[in-house]
């Protein structure tokens, strides 16, 4: 197994065979073998630092009906809610007294937030702070609409690919097509975002073969972030009753997706977080560089229950600044409050 972590470490890519190889087989030892190799390349690429982002949950309505997922739109039990263009520039107010230059506006597919709101939001945030920057995170779109946000100032766009099995994406994801997902992602390069993929992991049924297919898919894609997270059941949905991801084995696509993009902007999830008390930490020393703390006003954090357990529903943002920042220290890295966009893009 060395063999092909050092294979894997000097070339930046593996065959699907040797991978799928790497991820039946890999003991206790080549797990820290591979661990230590994929932080040694995140320091030789960002040095120590951590980049912070901070993540605002605009709206959990939701027009799509994705299995897993706590807001979609048959979970009844869902307590809906939207925040205004003005409480969401609070947040990036209250975001950059604590020192945040990037925000991530995330939400569920709220038809509410037409292009010209979405475009109306960007615009003030890009006005009222020149040095920041903003991430969308709200789903499928045209490529017209995509290119609306560029315009108007969005940097960066992320939309997890969630799985690279075409199969398992149609079960999760009623009528949802797996190909107008790839198309968006292709579309949001085309036009100039720095992009984020990214998969689940522990997802029902999922086997290795799978996640070769998601390394893969990155590996060519070649996106400039990749949130990987562990599938963690939400009990209104209907994979309520199904066991979730594992710390372990997120860790180890980490690593893996460290050692394929040594130059990726990598998240140490809140779901990771959510599942251990050190989840993001051992995020970490795996090869992430990114955390994204929570701005959301406490008052709705509850509500953007994707997963059940999430951590940080009852801090406030500055809270989880100063609790963040310890974790990161005291695991041995430094606090990075700056744009960090990926090293092609640093202006
Ligand atoms: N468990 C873990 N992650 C989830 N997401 C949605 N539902 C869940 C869940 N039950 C992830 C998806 C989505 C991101 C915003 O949250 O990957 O892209
Ligand atoms: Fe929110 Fe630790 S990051 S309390």
């Amino acid at each position: 197994m060395k063999a092909l972590i050092d294979e894997l470490d000097t070339h930046h890519i593996l065959s699907g065979e040797n991978l799928l190889s790497l991820l039946e087989n890999l003991d206790e030892e080549n797990k820290q073998y591979l661990h230590t190799k994929a932080n040694r390349n995140r320091l030789q690429h960002y040095d120590d630092r951590v980049y912070m982002r901070g993540l605002i949950e605009f709206t959990n309505y939701c027009k799509r009906d994705c299995i897993y997922c706590g807001i979609r739109k048959s979970n009844k039990e869902a307590d809906r809610y939207r925040l205004s263009k003005d409480e969401i520039l609070h947040c990036c107010d209250v975001g950059y007294q604590l020192g945040y230059r990037t925000y991530v506006l995330q939400g569920g597919e709220d038809p509410y937030y037409t292009d010209d709101r979405v475009v109306d939001i960007v615009r003030s945030i890009k006005e009222k702070y020149k040095d920041v920057a903003v991430t969308l995170s709200i789903g499928e779109k045209s490529y017209a609409t995509y290119k609306k946000y560029y315009d108007a100032g969005a940097d960066r766009y992320l939309l997890r690919h969630e799985t690279h099995s075409r199969t398992l994406y149609e079960r999760l994801h009623p009528h949802m097509s797996y190909d107008n997902r790839i198309r968006c992602l292709e579309d949001l390069k085309a036009i100039g975002f720095q992009v984020g993929a990214g998969f689940m992991v522990g997802l029902p049924s999922q086997t290795n073969g799978d996640y070769v297919k998601d390394l893969l898919f990155l590996k060519q894609l070649e996106p400039h972030m990749v949130g990987i997270g562990p599938f963690i059941p939400q009990s209104d949905t209907p994979l309520a009753h199904e066991k979730g991801g594992t710390v372990e084995k997120t860790c180890i696509l980490l690593s893996l997706v460290r050692l394929l993009l040594p130059e990726v902007l990598l998240p140490a999830t809140t779901a990771l977080g959510s599942l251990h008390s050190k989840g993001r930490e051992m995020g970490l020393k795996s090869g992430a560089n990114v955390v994204m703390p929570n701005l959301s006003p406490t008052n709705v954090r509850e509500k953007y229950a994707l997963y059940d357990g999430k951590i940080c529903t009852g801090d406030e943002a500055a809270h989880c600044r100063k609790c963040i920042e310890n974790r990161i220290e005291k695991s041995g890295y430094h606090v990075d409050m700056s744009r960090g966009d990926h090293v092609t893009r640093a202006m």
